[in-house]
């Protein structure tokens, strides 16, 4: 990687506010942003969303492998970051107790709870095949285009 990860981060989260402008519809706008943030960082195997109904997190747009389509709040790690309601950075998923394996390449994971009106709305999941390969900077990095995409949403209803 040439660029620092938080110039990294700002790029993406311009090009993301970009690719939302004007937009209503939040399918596609996820759709748009896992496309972004699979094929702009660097060693990821999976990046997309999961969207809560009920007490179950639903698979969204994503891209990589075929994924676990329904997870229970409090299971996995999608599942225990919408319980906290708050990210959580896994270096190595198979320390993680109870980690959902959708593709046994992924080695490790972070999650981003969506919170709108003070609840978990949905996650934004990335999973990559090294080891310890989110740190400090991922989180902060993520978190911030995940605010991007909720700041749209709600300035513009959903369709
Ligand atoms: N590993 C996740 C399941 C989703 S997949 O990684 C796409 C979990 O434990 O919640």
């Amino acid at each position: 990687m040439t660029a620092s990860k938080p110039d990294l981060y700002r790029d993406l989260a311009e090009q993301l506010a970009a690719l939302l402008a004007g937009e209503a519809d939040r399918i596609a706008n996820a759709a748009n942003m896992a496309a972004l943030i699979y094929h702009g960082l660097p060693d990821l195997n999976w990046a997309g969303f999961y969207f809560r109904r009920g007490a179950e997190l639903v698979l969204g747009p994503f891209q990589g492998k075929p994924a676990c389509v329904r997870i229970a709040i409090g299971r996995g790690v999608c599942g225990t970051a919408a319980a906290r309601a708050a990210t959580v950075v896994v270096p190595d998923v198979h320390d993680f107790p109870g980690h959902i394996a959708c593709d046994p390449a992924s080695r490790s994971e972070l999650v981003v709870p969506l919170i709108e009106d003070g609840r978990v709305s949905g996650m934004l999941d990335l999973d990559s095949p090294l080891l310890a390969r989110f740190d400090e900077a991922d989180r902060e990095g993520c978190e911030r285009l995940v605010a991007v995409f909720l700041d749209h949403h709600r300035q513009i209803p959903d369709t």
